[in-house]
């Protein structure tokens, strides 16, 4: 079978009219800094990568070594490039605009750096996510400032969204809106090659994953979809459930991709808002998520109509298969 690069896939796109050159320009460059970082990644403790820092981010969390060398290695790629107006990240507290000695472009890019970084130093997958936004314009045409507020706009707004997993094989999962598809990075050419062409989510799973040490906090709706799940065949679901849970967003929503599944981080009585974050973790996985013909909601709205409040919002996440997401978002009713 004659496989096709992430490259020509792109060029593909732009001459099918789904994406213009600035765009497709802006994704290899994000594809090109999530192989750098997969190097780097992979290195682990040679490279004195594992670890923490001994700053945390805006959210209170203590930052990792990687986290903040992903940043870097993010933010270096995409500054210069001329096709984004401003960067925002899990690691930065403000929207970065792209200096004025570089050329500005009509996009914004938000990113998680590393995904699931409690996982790094025991040799656990994490990954990378990405979200594009377009910079709004004023009434006269140009672009307006690219502050914070031009970043808060809905997650439907989004015309690219992506991850990277840093797993066995190094994967990189894009939309731009006609479906979802895979990549793996062939380490022998450099390339990513796809190899998941129209990602599809099975619409009904027998598999959950959520961090059942939150229970005891959990709201009723989300206690109750559980409680039957556990109950198995002889409980009034009638079937059994299996399930699983990495700690990596990245890993988790990979496997429902896969294999479907329902992933869940309800809010609760600690987390009140949820723990993930809207803009550039539940919005470009929805985003995702949706396209290969899942679901994803808060519990009683569809995540990518949420208006976001913050650049580092918290929301409860429910997203998967399209007929089990559906019953958790009947018993939120
Ligand atoms: P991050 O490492 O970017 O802060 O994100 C971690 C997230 C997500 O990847 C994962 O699903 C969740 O946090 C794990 O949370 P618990 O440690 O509470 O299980
Ligand atoms: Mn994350
Ligand atoms: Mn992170």
């Amino acid at each position: 079978m004659r496989r096709i690069t992430l490259s020509q896939f792109l060029v593909g796109r732009q001459h099918d009219g789904k994406i213009n050159t600035d765009l497709r320009l802006l994704i290899e460059t994000i594809a090109r800094a999530c192989k750098a970082i997969s190097t780097r990644v992979n290195k682990g403790a040679l490279a004195d990568g594992l670890g923490s820092t001994e700053n945390k981010n805006i959210q209170g969390e203590v930052q990792k070594k990687l986290d903040v060398l992903s940043n870097e290695i993010l933010l270096e790629a995409n500054e210069w490039g001329g096709n984004l107006a401003a960067l925002a990240s899990e690691e930065m507290d403000d929207p970065k605009p792209i200096p004025t000695h570089y050329p500005r472009g009509e996009y914004l890019l938000l990113f998680d750096p590393l995904d699931g970084s409690s996982n790094i130093d025991v040799n656990i997958s994490v990954g990378t996510i990405f979200s594009v936004l377009r910079c709004p314009k004023l009434d006269n045409g140009s672009f307006c400032e690219p502050n914070e507020k031009a970043f808060l706009q809905p997650g439907r707004s989004q015309v690219a969204a992506g991850f990277a997993v840093y797993g066995p094989t190094t994967v990189f999962v894009l939309t731009v809106g006609d479906g979802a598809h895979g990549f793996t990075l062939d380490r022998e050419t450099y390339t990513f090659v796809l190899t998941h062409p129209d990602i599809r989510i099975p619409e009904d799973t027998q598999e959950f994953a959520i961090n059942v040490s939150n229970q005891r906090r959990w709201e009723a709706p989300v206690k109750r979809y559980i409680d039957e799940c556990l109950a198995g065949k002889e409980g009034p679901r009638g079937k059994d459930f299996n399930m699983r849970w990495v700690a990596s967003m990245v890993a988790d929503v990979f496997r429902v991709l896969s294999r479907g599944g329902i992933f869940m981080y309800p809010r609760d009585a600690k987390n009140k808002e949820g723990r993930l974050r809207l803009m550039y973790e539940a919005n470009p996985m929805s985003f995702i998520v949706e396209q290969a013909g899942g679901s994803a909601t808060d519990g009683k709205t569809r995540i990518l109509d949420l208006q976001p409040r913050g650049l580092h919002q918290r929301v409860a996440v429910v997203l998967g298969s399209r007929n089990e997401v559906e019953v958790v978002a009947g018993y939120h009713k």
